[in-house]
């Protein structure tokens, strides 16, 4: 039995809180793609975690598993299992053989072609995600098998480096350092691969995960980022490299597709919106300049709009956990939605932070678009196409702050009247029970409406 969490939206919708709330009932949490660009932080016995690839559910003793679609970096793997151990935590981890690795020169790479694109820069969080990435699709990647292997690591190594160090020095020209030196590189890696292998983390994820499953095991799979920052599915060029939507479950852990559709697949959404990185947003309330050098949404924002940005944007907690940057914020948008409903089947939805909005007068949602004088219920496939639609809105009664935990602990019908309109409205419209509702940033300030395991 699976359960699949995907971000419906823009990353950052609280994935971390379901995760972890349903993963109780899961002995293994699995993701199946990105790297060290999706940080959570998890709460466990009153102590805060901060990780960016362990998955959350190593925290809570679960077997936390690093499918073949993610990207590792070894460094950043190590130094969370030491901090965790640090604290008293034993975390099992495994990582699977075929995932790639993340090597110095992507994550310099990342760096210097975010700044050379200029507009079409997407805002990456510089982890060197989106080089190696490209490596592995140009089969010039190094995996994470190969750094049990010396032969095959020095074989890829020296094939590889030489092109990177051409690329930065003569076409960006650029100085490089030890991180693209082959020797070092080398020594550096093999013995991560030799901790790897002397710890027994590495795994052939498809058979391990279908072996679990076959033995009775609850497996969760857990899906980074969100839906609009698929590389397929989302807002083009303005991106992250792999497939957070539920195909990438499938293809990111080595379970069919026919395994993963047998279990639920919940769309995780925020009540609004919140993105880090550049792109159009049509619902976008204000702007963070820095961030959107194309698309300048503050340009023309009143500045009861800035205010209600800032608000939401404190009271949202909307920095980075990554990177620490302000996000753009704005209101829930529907075609969004509708067209991630459709891109990854959900069968269940978990509504995060109606608790953020309490205390508005009047809140609103991007019901559709005006898109060259026509009215569109989804998202157009160009992102040209979608910079110039115009959210049509709709708008909703606010509700009052309430003491959410005792929301929480009554169950949804407690959650004011005006909230659940607005929840039943995205129900609705999406065709899509609720699962789940957040009612604040804790684990038990979730009201609980369907446990996909029970
Ligand atoms: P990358 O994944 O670092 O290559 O960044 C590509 C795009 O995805 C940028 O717009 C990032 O801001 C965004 N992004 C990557 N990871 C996250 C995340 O965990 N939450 C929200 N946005 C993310």
């Amino acid at each position: 039995m699976t359960v699949t969490i995907v971000g419906s939206q823009l990353g950052d919708e609280g994935k971390g809180g379901v995760v972890d709330l349903y993963g109780d009932a899961a002995d293994v949490v699995a993701r199946y793609q990105g790297g060290d660009n999706a940080g959570h932080t998890v709460v466990h016995d009153g102590e805060k975690y901060k990780l960016s690839l362990v998955p959350s559910g190593a925290v809570r003793g679960k077997v936390g598993v690093l499918g073949n679609g993610c990207v590792v970096n070894p460094e950043t793997l190590f130094d969370e299992i030491d901090t965790l151990r640090d604290r008293g935590l034993e975390p099992d981890v495994r990582v699977a053989e075929r995932a790639h690795v993340i090597l110095p020169y992507h994550r310099a790479l990342d760096g210097i072609e975010e700044e050379e694109k200029d507009d079409l820069a997407a805002g990456t969080t510089k982890r060197g995600i989106g080089p190696t990435y490209e490596d592995k699709a140009g089969r010039r990647g190094v995996r994470i098998g190969d750094l049990l292997d010396p032969d095959a690591l020095r074989e890829r190594l020296e094939y590889v480096v030489p092109q990177k160090k051409a690329l930065a020095e003569e076409v960006f020209e650029k100085e490089t350092g030890e991180e693209f030196d082959i020797e070092h590189l080398y020594e550096t890696y093999r013995e991560y691969g030799k901790r790897l292998e002397e710890e027994g983390m590495t795994v052939d994820c498809g058979d391990f995960l279908q072996e679990r499953i076959d033995a009775g095991d609850n497996v969760m799979l857990e899906g980074a980022q969100g839906t609009s920052l698929d590389i397929d599915h989302g807002v083009y060029p303005y991106v992250t490299s792999s497939n957070p939507s539920s195909g990438g479950a499938s293809v990111g852990t080595g379970l069919g597709p026919t395994v993963v559709g047998q279990g639920d697949v919940i769309g995780i959404v925020k009540a609004y919106l919140s993105r880090v990185g550049t792109g159009p947003l049509p619902t976008e309330l204000g702007g963070v300049e820095d961030q959107t050098p194309d698309y300048d949404a503050s340009e023309g924002a009143g500045e009861d709009e800035e205010e209600l940005a800032t608000r939401i944007r404190d009271e949202g907690g909307e920095y980075g956990t990554v990177t620490g940057r302000p996000r753009r914020v704005g209101w829930l948008d529907m075609p969004m939605l509708r067209h991630a409903t459709r891109a990854n089947g959900f069968t269940g939805l978990a509504i995060n932070h109606i608790d953020v909005l309490a205390g508005l007068d009047e809140v609103k949602v991007g019901h559709s678009y005006e898109f060259d004088g026509e009215e569109i219920f989804t998202m157009p496939p160009t992102t040209e196409a979608w910079g110039r639609c115009e959210a049509t809105f709709k708008s909703f009664d606010g509700w009052p702050e309430v003491d959410w935990a005792e929301v929480a602990a009554e169950g949804y019908e407690a959650i004011p009247e005006n909230a659940r309109t607005y929840l039943e409205y995205i129900s609705d419209e999406l065709e899509t029970p609720i699962y789940a509702v957040g009612v604040g940033p804790g684990r038990e300030e979730t009201v609980i409406v369907e446990n996909p395991y029970e």
